[in-house]
């Protein structure tokens, strides 16, 4: 018998509750693809086989607590002297010594922080919200989009150029010329549509409502969403206000301002993003808590065996001592980039799968203004400046201490050659760019800043680069190699993933590799 949609759901609930339901919806059709939600099952025993892993970041911190808690017998190798890898966190006091050699040590007021590594959560990333929920790390909402920041583009042309324009008055006048582009054509059947006419009719509605359109000439102009010139208040004056004129289009156009409007297409920036309260790291801990005690801190891998019957990691502690650590199976999550260098006993393709990605240089860098002046002067709470600035890209404002008297903002965030370029310089230099380029945007920019924490992740020992970034060849050629055990040794990381450069895609790569690691011990 032929079942309907919906009796189908609600027979899922009832067999297997709520999330049976959801994954039937979404199957159906009714959801949306979301990262994985929760840890494989690990049923069947786990006892008694060693497991070494190699990197306390997520993913390492993933396989620890999922394999310890199926009665794996773990052990945690961390180079640095702290767990999280990628995932830290600059508070007063945080050191950093990058690999030209300058060393940092942050000087923020307590209370201020800035995440420069990964920093927001989507709300889409359902594995790494399993974490953030089980472990209680409390979360506030990050500001991925706000209509109020500035939009600044230099290298363009017209008079918008070197302008700051606000992000919702350049969205709705693109919005709108674009609506009233599309409604005039549609309207004179200048739009080759699939539509009868009433729908065609229903179309035109939309576009008017989407552009804020007159709904008898169809033209964009002014329009209250846009914002005001003058605002209306109380009294008499200034009375009903005054609209804002819409720029024109080609003045957008030629400023390229435009491409400023693009980046929460993607399915990783919508809304609602998130973020731990006081700082990324909190997640971390979340996981040292928990599998803390397995690790073994400021400890070096230098060289891993394997035969028939385990492996063998060799290392050197913070004392230069050499130690050894034998197991049944390693996972080792060290960044390719790192694991390149290291005397890893592999076979020759898995050797050469390893070279396959490049890793991303990429900056960040934490400026402690003294008076937010973002929010006191510009009515600006979070959100990011997008600008053409080589070596700055993004500016971005936090998401916390509203209203409080000072506060970290995100003084670049770039990638690529620009990062390389930038990160050449001595860190007080790099705040020296940071603050004359974001000069050029607020003016109370360089008479506010107090103190600077820069990281450039492909300079940073253990990392050595933002994340892996697969080409199309590579990825069909390495990563399909990488994705497998070569032996006893098992990848993970979000480097053997699709979503590179997430904390998802390191823990549903640590998911996969114990999951199959699970399926071979049992079938032992
Ligand atoms: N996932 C990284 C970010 O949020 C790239 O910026």
């Amino acid at each position: 018998m032929a079942v309907s949609r919906r009796t189908f759901i609600e027979q899922l609930a009832v067999v297997g509750g709520l999330s049976l339901a959801v994954a039937g919806m979404e199957a159906l059709g009714f959801g949306f693809a979301s990262a994985q939600a929760a840890p494989p099952p690990l049923t069947g025993k786990g006892k008694g086989v060693r497991v070494v892993i190699l990197g306390a970041g997520l993913a390492g911190m993933t396989a620890a607590y999922e394999l310890t808690k199926a009665g794996y017998d773990c052990q945690v190798i961390e180079a640095r002297s702290f767990a999280g890898g990628r995932c830290q966190t600059a508070r007063k006091g945080f050191s950093h010594t990058d690999l030209i050699g300058h060393t940092q040590v942050c000087d923020f007021d307590e209370g201020l922080y800035i995440n420069h590594g990964p920093w927001r959560i989507p709300y889409n990333h359902r594995s790494t919200l399993h974490y953030t929920k089980l472990f209680g790390v409390a979360l506030e909402p990050f500001v991925n989009d706000n209509d109020a920041a500035y939009v600044y583009f230099q290298n363009g042309g017209g008079p918008l150029a070197g302008k700051r324009l606000r992000k919702g008055q350049l969205a709705a006048d693109m919005r709108g010329y674009a609506a009233e582009l599309m409604a005039k054509a549609a309207g004179k059947g200048g739009l080759d549509l699939p539509l009868s006419p009433a729908d065609r009719d229903r179309f035109i509605g939309y576009l008017v409502s989407q552009g804020r359109l007159s709904p008898k000439s169809l033209a964009y102009g002014p329009t209250e969403g846009r914002g005001f010139d003058v605002y209306h208040g109380a009294g008499l004056d200034p009375g009903p206000g005054k609209l804002s004129a819409p720029f024109a289009l080609a003045d957008i156009l030629s400023s390229d301002t435009w491409r400023a409007l693009e980046p929460l297409g993607d399915h990783e920036q919508q809304l609602t993003m998130l973020q731990p309260v006081g700082g990324m790291d909190h997640l971390a801990k979340g996981f040292e808590r928990h599998v803390g005690k397995l690790i073994r801190y400021d400890t070096e891998v230098q060289k891993l065996t394997q035969g028939a019957a385990g492996v063998e990691v060799f290392f050197t502690d913070k004392a230069g001592k050499s130690g050894s650590i034998q197991a049944d199976y390693c996972i080792c999550t060290i960044p390719l980039s790192v694991l390149q260098g290291l005397d890893v006993a592999v076979s020759a393709p898995f050797k050469a799968a390893m070279a396959g990605p490049a890793y991303a240089p990429v900056n960040k860098i934490g400026l402690q203004m003294k008076r937010r002046f973002w929010e006191e002067d510009h009515a600006i709470y979070g959100g990011h400046i997008a600008t053409d600035i080589p070596g700055i890209d993004t500016i971005s404002l936090p998401s916390t201490g509203w209203q409080g008297q000072k506060g970290v903002l995100l003084g670049y965030y770039a990638f690529g050659a620009d990062a390389a370029r930038i990160s050449a310089k001595s860190p007080a230099d790099r705040a020296a760019f940071a603050v004359a380029a974001g000069q050029k945007i607020f003016p109370e920019y360089a008479e506010s800043f107090e103190s600077a924490f820069s990281v450039s992740w492909h300079l940073t020992r253990y990392s050595q680069g933002g994340w892996a970034e697969w080409s199309d060849d590579a990825r069909a050629s390495a990563y399909p190699v990488l994705c497998e055990p070569d032996g006893r040794l098992y990848l993970a990381g979000e480097h053997l993933s699709y979503l590179g450069g997430w904390q998802a895609g390191a823990i549903e790569s640590a998911w996969q590799q114990i999951a199959k690691l699970h399926a071979r011990v049992n079938a032992a």
